[in-house]
């Protein structure tokens, strides 16, 4: 048999299993790249501070010399020098003389604080026109998508809270297995979704250097969503749902309305394709148009209602979890990669030969790896095989992807810290690359034996949906916003955004790893089942104080959008210092006519 652990796991060392050395690999590969990242910008800081002063005394002297050009020999050019590079001896000021700056060293003081700890983030190149309707429509999709990602998020938050306080309410709406599927579907199909489509509305045309086919079809997409999540969410938590089927709990009409919006944008987008007016389909719009062709494929033969029962059920969800994450989000954001990235670092991509590489083995591997998410269930051994290899071969458009991204941010890392953007979309790629590994790591019968079933499982959900998918969305929103409304949002704001994502996810997924793998080993040891419950409580506490720094980031970010959109006068500068020397530094005068 390809692939099956010819041992039982009993005989099977723990730390020589394939899965296990993996994700040991995997979890070091971030904490040894943040060592030495942390190291280089340590090196770096102080090598800027040392930099910052020699270039200040070469500008004192150039000042000197241009100053005193005309009366100055080599010799008394040599002299300033020197005086300049006189060095202090720290006694020069104490004693009881007054202090006295006999050599004239001390020059131009200023009680001004040079922050050298944070990089300047660049503005945005000055924004091409862009049609001020579509820019409503775009915001409005990412707008919706934010609010989505807050409910939903809270609801995550709430059932992190509930693993260490069980009994926080007894309300039949609030129960476990109500919440839960609203806080995944409406991080799936609300947020991701939403966020998703809304940058394909500016991408899709973009690319094709043509106008989006139809507005009005984009606002009755948004509309129908909307609708759907609305409901849906009402429904779930009054305990109507579709039953078994994890991620397409909403019942029939509903997923139609979500359905209905995600045709309306599909013909919107390949409308917009066909129209275009470069000769060539640009490689971001075969991703996005295949991804919502896959989603409505995907869909609807999941609702298909002779598909509802028996094992035929347990194929066809399992062809549906899968196919929703790999040929919906990840297809999708690939799409927006290879525009993204490219616009932000202002260079071509890579390479076009891997992308399409990338392209046809993603679809060719990811249609047949469903049914790894039931290894050991009564459906057919050699299925379960062949998605076992499927998931191997998935190596394939993850190593393509990943290789073309990071190609492209060579020799442009510089550019990483002066941008809002790049450091998310950075997160993304080396997420993408961990997080798939991990799954072709899950996907052994020895690995899932020990971790299905585990917060294990629940780790690679979030690495993935989080670090991939959620990371790449907050670097796109970063990206276009500020180029839609010509607003920025605040430096240390973003940057709390970042880092509290990232740290966050990095407490909620590790200690999950871990304590799933020991729950694992816990009933793999025929243990009483309540220990792995009491073993967990730890690795629960530290997922909801990850839970809770992300959470917390998803209201900053909310914050960091709101600053982008918001109607204000822009201050600009020239004009307020002519308005200054105007009305004779009538400061409290202009700060009032800004207001208003
Ligand atoms: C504040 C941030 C978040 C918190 C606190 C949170 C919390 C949770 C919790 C407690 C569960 C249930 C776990 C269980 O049943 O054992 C869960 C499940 C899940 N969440 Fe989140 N979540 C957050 C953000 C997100 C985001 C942004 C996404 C996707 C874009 C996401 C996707 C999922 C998925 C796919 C599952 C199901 C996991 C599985 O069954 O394997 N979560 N989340
Ligand atoms: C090489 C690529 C990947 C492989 C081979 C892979 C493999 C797996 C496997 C084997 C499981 C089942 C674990 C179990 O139940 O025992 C799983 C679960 C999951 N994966 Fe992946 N994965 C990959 C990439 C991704 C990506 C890119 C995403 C998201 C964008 C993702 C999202 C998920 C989610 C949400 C689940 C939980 C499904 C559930 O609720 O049971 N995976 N993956």
């Amino acid at each position: 048999m390809v692939l099956a652990q010819e041992q039982t796991p009993d005989e099977v060392s723990l730390w020589s299993s394939p899965g296990v050395l993996i994700t040991i690999v995997l979890i070091a590969i971030p904490m040894i790249l943040g060592i030495i990242i942390l190291t280089m910008k340590s090196y770096r800081i102080a090598k800027q501070i040392r930099n910052k002063e020699t270039l200040k005394q070469a500008k004192i002297l150039a000042e000197e010399i241009v100053r005193n050009k005309a009366s100055l020999n080599p010799e008394q050019i040599a002299e300033k020098k020197r005086r300049l590079e006189y060095k202090l001896s720290n006694a020069e000021l104490s004693g009881k003389q007054p202090a006295k700056d006999v050599r004239g060293l001390i020059q131009n003081p200023t009680n001004e604080l040079i922050n050298s700890f944070f990089a300047r983030k660049s503005q945005p190149p000055k924004r091409p026109k862009i049609d001020k309707n579509l820019t409503k429509l775009v915001l409005w999709f990412l707008g919706s998508a934010i609010f989505w990602l807050l409910l939903g998020t809270s609801v995550g938050e709430y059932l992190g809270i509930k693993f260490l306080v069980p009994d926080a309410d007894s309300v039949s709406w609030l129960s476990f297995g109500r919440l839960r599927p609203v806080h995944t579907n409406l991080v799936f199909w609300g947020w991701s979704s939403l966020a998703m489509l809304g940058l394909g509305y500016y991408t899709v045309p973009r690319v094709g250097n043509t106008s989006i086919a139809s507005l009005k079809l984009g606002w009755y997409s948004l509309y129908f969503i909307n609708a759907s999540h609305i409901i849906g969410t009402i429904s779930l938590m009054a305990g109507i749902n579709n039953g078994g089927g994890e991620y397409r709990e909403y019942i029939w009409p509903v997923m139609l309305l979500f359905v209905i919006g995600l045709m309306l944008s599909l013909f919107n987008y390949y409308k917009t394709v066909a129209i275009r007016k470069t000769k060539e389909i640009y490689i971001s719009n075969w991703y996005i148009i295949a991804a919502v062709i896959f989603i409505n494929i995907i869909a609807v033969v999941s609702y298909l209602p002779f598909w509802q029962d028996g094992l035929g059920e347990t194929i066809i969800q399992g062809y549906y979890m899968h196919q929703a994450v790999g040929l919906w989000f990840m297809m999708f954001v690939l799409g927006l990669l290879y525009y993204f990235l490219p616009q932000q670092l202002n260079k071509p991509i890579y390479s076009y030969s891997l992308g399409i590489l990338a392209f046809w083995t993603q679809i060719l591997f990811y249609t047949l790896i469903g049914t790894h998410h039931f290894v050991f269930s009564s459906l057919p051994w050699w299925l379960q095989t062949v998605a076992i290899v499927g998931s191997v071969g998935m190596l394939i458009p993850v190593a393509a992807g990943t290789i073309n991204f990071l190609m492209t941010f060579k020799g442009s890392w510089n550019k990483v810290a002066s941008s809002y953007s790049l450091p998310f979309f950075l997160v993304g790629v080396i997420y993408y690359f961990t997080g798939s590994l991990q799954g072709t790591a899950e996907a052994f019968r020895f690995t899932n034996l020990l971790w299905h079933f585990t917060d294990f499982t629940i780790a690679h959900s979030h690495i993935t949906m989080y670090g991939i998918i959620t990371f790449t969305l907050f670097a796109g929103v970063y990206a276009i916003v500020p180029r839609l409304t010509g607003k920025e949002p605040t430096q240390l704001w973003v940057g709390a955004h970042f880092w509290m994502a990232l740290v966050g996810l990095q407490f909620y997924t590790i200690p999950l790893m871990i304590g799933g793998t020991l729950k694992g080993l816990s009933w793999g040891d025929g243990e009483p089942f309540i220990n792995s419950v009491v073993l967990m409580e730890p690795y629960w506490l530290w997922r909801a104080i990850g839970g809770t720094l992300m959470w917390l980031s998803h209201i900053v970010f909310a914050y960091n959008f709101y600053k982008m959109v918001r109607v204000e006068k822009e201050v600009d500068i020239h004009e307020v210092t002519l308005q200054l020397l105007q009305n004779d530094n009538k400061e409290s005068e202009i700060e009032e006519d800004l207001k208003t």
